[in-house]
């Protein structure tokens, strides 16, 4: 069977980009792979969160990841600062990563760009302790929406230079996953780019987002001043919209609008009125649950030590054999 490994970063509340582009994977790949699904909280800390920020965002990802559907019978849900054989694999594939692959990550560019105080070595780093997530499962695919898929390219090469420096095969090659046809880009709400965290609060729609907040949000979209002729090319702040629908919605629904946009009788206050009520349906199954998991200590704790053990008896064993081929042995 093939295994799965994919991972959230502690950072605060779940957004619809983490559900459709991850997490709605991560439930239907549970019943047909071995499945690895963790909580990035060694990520995090190029961040510099407080130690009480830190738990509690790490705990906001494990009640969502339950309350989403994952199951800890079917899945291995685990906490990552919680398994230090990964921080040992990242330090093994640190010495075969260069700085000037390293420096061309677009993600880290955009990070220096966004943060120009904070650039520390672990913000360059970030995509070899991804590979090490990845490569200490032996994982061969990986679920994670479009943003992680030059990460998943390096996660590749750094496998591949294990295998070629060591002359063996021990790596396979792990992809980035989707069930669709490509993998998946939600937009946010502010007429640019991709939703997120970083991007303002107003931009995502996250999954406890109460039904008021949600209409609220969506209301404010940005939109322009309507179609002039017909069929026309729709903006992107507009098609932002119309991809968001596209996810939450019916294909009916999707379909109405968009023949009334091309027929230039669109009303973006009905449009923005429907999807939001389509994103209330939506998230409503996660919503309703998250209070109820938050409130069970007990439960949450023996999830992740559950968890800690199954990934760590992995993990273990990766390290064990990663050490006999690196050429550690007794005397
Ligand atoms: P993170 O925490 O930024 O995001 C978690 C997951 O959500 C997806 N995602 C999106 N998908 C579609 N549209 C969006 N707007 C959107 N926003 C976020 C991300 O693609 C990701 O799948 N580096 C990773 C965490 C990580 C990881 C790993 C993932 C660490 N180690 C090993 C896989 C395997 C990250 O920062 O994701």
């Amino acid at each position: 069977m093939e295994t799965v490994v994919s991972g959230i970063r502690s950072t605060g509340k779940l957004h619809l980009g983490n559900y459709y582009g991850a997490i709605q994977n991560f439930v239907k790949m549970q019943h047909e792979y071995k499945c690895y699904f963790f909580i990035a909280d060694l990520h995090s800390l190029t961040t510099h969160p407080t130690p009480d920020n830190l738990h509690g965002n790490v705990k906001q990802v494990l009640v969502e990841y339950l309350a989403a559907g994952i199951d800890p019978e079917k899945a291995t849900i685990y906490i990552q600062s919680d398994v230090p054989e990964i921080a040992e694999l990242y330090l093994y594939m640190n010495m075969n990563a260069y700085m000037g692959e390293l420096e061309r990550s677009t993600s880290f560019k955009d990070k220096v760009r966004a943060n120009p105080d904070n650039v520390n070595a672990g913000l360059l780093t970030y995509p070899v302790l991804m590979a090490a997530d990845i490569l200490i499962h032996k994982a061969t695919k990986v679920p994670v929406g479009k943003d992680q898929e030059q990460h998943l390219e390096m996660a590749r090469t750094f496998g591949n230079r294990f295998n070629r420096l060591y002359n063996n095969d021990y790596f396979p090659e792990p992809y980035a996953f989707s069930f669709g046809e490509s993998l998946v880009k939600i937009p946010g709400l502010d007429g640019k780019g991709k939703m997120g965290k970083s991007e303002g609060e107003a931009n995502a729609v996250y999954l406890s987002d109460s039904p008021e907040v949600i209409r609220k949000k969506v209301m404010r979209a940005v939109t322009d001043g309507g179609p002039t002729t017909e069929n026309q090319e729709k903006p992107t702040e507009i098609q932002n919209l119309f991809d968001l629908m596209k996810v939450v919605s019916t294909p009916d629904t999707y379909t109405h609008f968009d023949n009334l946009y091309n027929n230039v009788q669109i009303r973006y206050g009905d449009l923005k009125k429907q999807l939001a009520e389509d994103m209330i349906i939506a998230t409503a199954p996660i919503r309703e649950k998250i209070n109820d998991i938050a409130a069970d200590a007990p439960y949450l704790r023996q999830v992740a030590r559950y968890g800690a053990v199954k990934a760590r008896e992995s993990a273990a064993q990766t390290i064990k054999d990663v050490r006999e081929i690196i050429g550690f042995r007794n005397f």
